[in-house]
């Protein structure tokens, strides 16, 4: 079958990756794409929000299946647009995808349905806000409602900060109409676990847990980023925590989404707390996250085709989810000054290093081919260096050996990925 992919991040490097072992898929096509990508697809000029483009394309070149990796076309409703088509289409419609794209409907969706979260109150009314914050314990924490690529959300530790929050949300709308609802929320203390999971609308099967670090320097510090390394399995992500939130927060998330009229079929990532109370929701995603999925999707032992199809014809009672038993640890190397300004153009080299290497991935996120068909970086998160070991240990040396294997000028990276891993023996 021949397979288009929607996305250029380092997470639609590790779906296309998965998508190329299947021995269904004859060829794969990437809008738009990037540099590593192009190795196993080829790469469309088209851009993720042009629904009317990607539609076409997809019947032009008689596309069996698509899979669509971002968030912002889902929420947009990109799923739809293929379905009018009928097309087959990965990923939740858009009255599904609400999900991840409104914090205040997902809070509402949590409290209705008694799924553990953190309490909260919405606002559309800054003085409303203001007011509510006045009497309000801190640190406390405000969130921007809509998507804005994971940066609106604001950790206030006194009522000023909290103040001078509410004006860069509502007010002075930072992160443009994201801002218009607001969600404050109560701070919550723990470890955080993501987990990623297949859903058909009403069956749910989860995937290997893992850990992000969203801050830009080590030790958690700096500004918050699109995730700057991950690993997998969480060794905090014990059987008990499974049983919690199988029991009080999977299926009960599917079924309610269900008893709203909004079937959910595709990823839903959970971000997770683990409070001194158990586990609470963070926040959903209705995709796969990145860098998640370069540490979860290459221990994956299915036919990921077999798994996205059985999500789509709600079948996936009928199939059950492998992971090899390894872990693995994905260190980014980001361009120096991500998330703010960064130099763009600078070559890379050194991809022959993991070439014939079945337990080091090297999976592309901001990089292009320039004029003279050389890959340079092309964005702040340039490159995902993901290694597979016995353990999380042999998995972590062997990924930061492998952030040796390449070069560019402004080369920047966490030398603390996976630090967590000591913490837990
Ligand atoms: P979110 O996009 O909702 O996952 O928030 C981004 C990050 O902010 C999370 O990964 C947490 O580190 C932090 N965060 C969000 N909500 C809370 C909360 N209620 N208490 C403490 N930290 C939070
Ligand atoms: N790594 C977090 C996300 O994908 O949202």
């Amino acid at each position: 079958m021949k397979v288009l992919i929607v996305g250029s991040g380092g997470r639609e490097h590790a779906i296309a990756t998965a998508v190329a072992k299947s021995p269904r898929v004859e060829k794969i096509y990437c809008a738009p794409g990037n540099a590593g990508i192009a190795s196993l697809a080829e790469c469309v000029n088209i851009g993720a929000m042009e629904f009317d483009k990607l539609v076409a394309f997809a019947k032009e070149n008689a596309i069996d299946f698509t899979i669509i990796g971002m968030d912002d076309p889902l929420v947009g409703g990109v799923v739809d647009a293929f379905e009018a088509e009928g097309l087959k289409v990965f990923g939740p419609r858009k009255n599904a995808a609400i999900l991840e794209g409104s914090k205040a409907f997902s809070k509402d969706l949590m409290k209705k349905y008694n799924i553990p979260t953190a309490a909260y109150e919405n606002f559309d009314n800054p003085e409303k806000a203001i007011e509510y914050l006045k009497t309000a314990k801190m640190p406390i924490v405000l969130k921007a409602d809509g998507l804005a690529l994971g940066k609106g959300v604001l950790i206030c530790n006194t009522l000023e900060e909290a103040l001078a929050g509410v004006k860069e949300i509502m007010e002075d709308k930072k992160f443009g109409t994201a801002g218009n609802t607001m969600v404050v929320e109560e701070f919550m203390t723990g470890r955080e676990v993501s987990v990623l999971s297949f859903v058909d609308g009403k069956t749910i099967q989860i995937m290997s847990s893992a850990q992000d670090h969203k801050r830009a320097k080590d030790g958690d510090e700096g500004l918050n980023t699109g995730g700057m390394g991950t690993f997998s399995p969480s060794p905090f992500y014990t059987a008990e925590v499974d049983e919690f939130c199988q029991k009080h927060i999977y299926q009960a998330t599917v079924d309610a989404m269900a008893a709203e009229g909004r079937e959910f079929k595709g990823v839903i990532f959970f971000g997770l707390m683990l409070t001194p109370d158990g586990p609470k929701v963070l926040e959903y995603n209705a995709r796969f996250g990145d860098p998640e999925t370069q540490v979860v999707l290459p221990r994956l032992k299915n036919d990921i085709i077999d798994v996205m199809e059985a999500c789509i014809d709600g079948t996936l009672d009928s199939l059950k989810l492998e992971f090899e038993d390894k872990a693995a640890v994905c260190v980014v190397l980001a361009s120096d000054g991500y998330p703010l300004a960064y130099e763009k153009g600078l070559p890379i080299t050194g991809f022959e290093n993991f070439e014939g290497k079945e337990d080091y991935f090297c999976f592309h996120a901001g990089t292009k081919f320039n004029e003279n068909g050389e890959i340079v970086t092309n964005g702040g998160r340039v490159l995902g260096i993901t290694a597979t070991g016995d353990d999380l240990k042999e998995a972590r040396a062997k990924a930061y050996a492998a952030t040796d294997w390449i070069s560019f000028a402004n080369k920047y990276m966490r030398h603390d990925i996976g630090k967590a891993i000591d913490d837990a023996e």
